[in-house]
Order: structure tokens, then C-alpha cells, then sequence
């Protein structure tokens, strides 16, 4: 194992490595401004309150989706599919003209076609966090596909789960 506590501080590279481990769902957030259209890859989604129904997200201060989410107020969590596996590097700053688009409109946002599951929700709290914001969405509506296989992330890669019961 990796011990970087005896240098003092923590390196921002190690620290994203170790959280890296962490292996994770990938979503495409979208949203809606008078500017148009604008989707993100985030991995940092977590559930965090049944009742009242609340998501959050965390988007780094130099994206574009800060801004427009400041403006819209609302967003869609679009978990991905495996087979949307090449739309997770497209909405993370590497665009591919090549890729039809995957958009369509549900509840007022764009949402992607042949999303895992689909969860709109309007923007109630917004907290600080170092050089991140947390983005607290209170749920409107909810979908999902039953059948769908889930695209996971880890370590820097992208795979897929397979049911394997442990231990
Ligand atoms: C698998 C994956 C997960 C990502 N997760 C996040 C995340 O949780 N938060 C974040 O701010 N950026 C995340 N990124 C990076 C953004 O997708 C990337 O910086 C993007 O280009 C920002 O989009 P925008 O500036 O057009 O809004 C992730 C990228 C990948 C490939």
C-alpha cells in the first residue's frame, strides 16, 4: 500500500488516485439555459436524502456546467448504460462529431436516450467546497430501465458489473 500521510501535506494527485479506488456508476448531467444544451460526465453523484427525495453532485469550479447550472437551477442525473460508454469521454471534454445525438426532451431538460435511469432535479442548496461545489438537487422525477447494464468507472477505467456473489 501507498502511504502518503509521513510527506504532510496531501498531494492533489494522490488524493485523486486514492478516491479513484473507489469505484463508481458514471452519469452525464445535463441541463438547460437561454445558451442552449450543455452535458457533463460526473461520477461524483450520491443519493443523499429519501424524505424529502434529495441528490447531490459535485462539479469542479472551472467547468462550464457551474455556471449554467447557476443559471438554470434544475438538472438531469442521466446514469449511464454500457452502451452509452462513448458518450462518457464525449460529454468529458473530448467531443466526437461522429456520435449521433443522444438527446431528448423530458420534463423541459435534455435527457440521453438509452440512460440506466433518469433523475431530474431543481437545484435547493449549494455549498462550497474548496475548489468543488456541491450541487444539493431536490428530485421532481424519476426513471429508470430495469434491463439496463450499468457502465462503471475505476481507477481510471471504464468496465462493466457482473453480479458475482462474494465471500
Ligand atoms: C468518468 C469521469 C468522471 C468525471 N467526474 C467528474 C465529477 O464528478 N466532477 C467534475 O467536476 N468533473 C468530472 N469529470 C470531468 C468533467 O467531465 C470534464 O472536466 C468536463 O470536460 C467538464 O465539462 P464542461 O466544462 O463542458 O462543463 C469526470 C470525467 C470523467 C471521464
Amino acid at each position: 500500500m501507498s502511504d502518503v500521510t509521513a510527506q504532510g501535506a496531501i498531494d492533489p494527485r494522490a488524493l485523486r488516485d486514492c478516491c479513484g479506488r473507489f469505484a463508481t456508476g458514471v452519469t452525464v448531467i445535463t441541463t438547460r439555459t437561454s445558451e442552449g444544451d450543455h452535458g457533463m460526465t460526473v461520477s461524483a453523484f450520491m443519493s443523499v436524502s429519501l424524505d424529502p427525495p434529495m441528490v447531490s453532485i459535485c462539479l469542479d469550479r472551472r467547468s462550464k456546467m457551474l455556471g449554467k447550472l447557476r443559471k438554470s437551477g434544475r438538472y438531469a442525473v442521466n446514469i449511464l448504460s454500457q452502451r452509452l460508454h462513448p458518450y462518457a469521454l464525449h460529454f468529458a471534454g473530448r467531443p466526437d462529431a461522429t456520435l449521433p445525438d443522444v438527446f431528448l426532451e423530458r420534463h423541459g431538460l435534455p435527457v440521453l436516450r438509452g440512460a440506466a435511469a433518469l433523475i431530474v432535479a431543481d437545484v435547493v442548496q449549494q455549498v462550497e467546497a474548496g475548489d468543488h461545489v456541491l450541487f444539493l438537487g431536490h428530485v421532481r422525477h424519476l426513471d429508470h430501465d430495469q434491463e439496463a447494464a450499468p457502465l462503471l468507472f475505476h481507477a481510471g477505467q471504464f468496465g462493466s458489473f457482473s453480479a458475482d456473489p462474494v465471500g
